[in-house]
C-alpha cells in the first residue's frame, strides 16, 4: 500500500507541470482479455474498467489537465453479441447514476461525441440528463465517444458544411481546416496532444481520424482494466520526451 503511494508520488514528480498535454484521448481498450486471462466472463472486464474510468477522469482532472475524450463504443462495436451490448449500456447507466452527482460537484462538464439517436431509451435519456446537467461547467471537459466513428463523424460534418452553404451561411471561400473544425464534435476544442491506447493493439479504430493529425501516440500492453493513475503518469512523461516538431525542424 505505502510503496504503491511512493511509486505514483515518484512518477508525478518526474511530470513537467509546464509541459502537461491539455488534451488526452483514450482507446480504452483490453477489457475482454482481462476477464479471460482470469477465466472470467467479458463483462467482468467491462466492470472493472469502469473502475478504471472512474479513477483516470479523476487523476486527469487533478493534475490539472482539461480535456479527456475516451474511447467508450465505436459505430462497430454494433457488431458484437447483443448480450455484450446489452451489458455495456447497462454499465454506462449504472456509471451516469452513481458518478454524475460527484462529476458536477467536481466541474466537469460531459459532452458526447457519436450519435445519440441510435442508443436505447434509458441509457440515451441518462446521457441527455448528464449532458444537461453539467452543461455550464468549466474546469474539465469530459468526451464520451458513444457510438463514434472517425468517419461517421466527418461525413456528418461535410453534410452539415453543405446545408450551411446552400443556406448562404457559409461561402465555399471560407472552408478552410480551421473553419471545418467546427462541424466536428469537438468544436472550441483543442486537437488531443496525447493518444494513448492500452491493451497491445497498435491501431485507431476509427478514432478521432481528422483530430488526430499531429498527436503523439504512447502504446502500452496494460490492458484497460489495469490502467490505474501510474500507467497514466507513465503514459505523460513518455509524452514529455517526445519532440514535437509539427512538419518544422524544431527550434
Ligand atoms: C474495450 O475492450 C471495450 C469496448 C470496446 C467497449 P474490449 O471489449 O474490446 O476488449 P478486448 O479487446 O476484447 O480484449
Ligand atoms: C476500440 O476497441 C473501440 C473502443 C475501445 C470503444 P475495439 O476493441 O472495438 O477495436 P478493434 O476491433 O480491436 O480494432
Ligand atoms: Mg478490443
Amino acid at each position: 500500500m505505502d510503496t504503491n503511494a511512493n511509486n505514483i508520488d515518484a512518477l508525478l514528480n518526474k511530470i513537467n507541470l509546464d509541459n502537461l498535454p491539455r488534451h488526452i484521448a483514450i482507446i480504452m481498450d483490453g477489457n475482454g482479455r482481462w476477464a479471460k486471462k482470469r477465466f472470467l466472463p467479458r463483462t467482468a472486464g467491462h466492470k472493472e474498467g469502469v473502475e478504471r474510468v472512474k479513477e483516470i477522469v479523476e487523476a486527469v482532472g487533478n493534475i490539472g489537465i482539461p480535456y479527456l475524450t475516451l474511447y467508450a463504443f465505436s459505430t462497430e462495436n454494433w457488431g458484437r453479441p447483443k448480450e455484450e451490448i446489452d451489458a455495456l449500456m447497462k454499465l454506462l447507466v449504472e456509471y451516469l447514476r452513481k458518478e454524475l452527482n460527484t462529476l458536477h460537484k467536481n466541474n466537469v462538464k460531459i459532452n458526447i461525441l457519436g450519435d445519440l439517436e441510435r442508443l436505447p431509451d434509458l441509457p440515451k435519456r441518462e446521457v441527455y440528463k448528464a449532458v444537461e446537467t453539467t452543461k455550464n461547467n468549466i474546469k474539465m471537459q469530459l468526451n464520451i465517444a458513444l457510438n463514434y466513428g472517425g468517419r461517421y463523424e466527418i461525413i456528418n460534418g461535410i453534410k452539415s458544411l453543405i446545408l450551411d452553404v446552400q443556406n448562404n451561411r457559409i461561402k465555399l471561400d471560407d472552408i478552410d481546416e480551421e473553419l471545418f473544425k467546427n462541424y466536428l464534435f469537438t468544436k472550441d476544442q483543442p486537437d488531443p496532444d496525447l493518444l494513448i491506447r492500452p491493451s497491445g493493439e497498435k491501431r485507431i479504430s476509427n478514432f478521432l481520424l481528422y483530430q488526430i493529425a499531429y498527436t503523439e501516440f504512447v502504446f502500452t500492453d496494460v490492458y484497460w482494466p489495469d490502467f490505474t493513475t501510474e500507467e497514466l503518469y507513465k503514459s505523460i512523461i513518455e509524452y514529455q520526451s517526445r519532440k514535437r516538431r509539427f512538419g518544422g525542424i524544431g527550434e
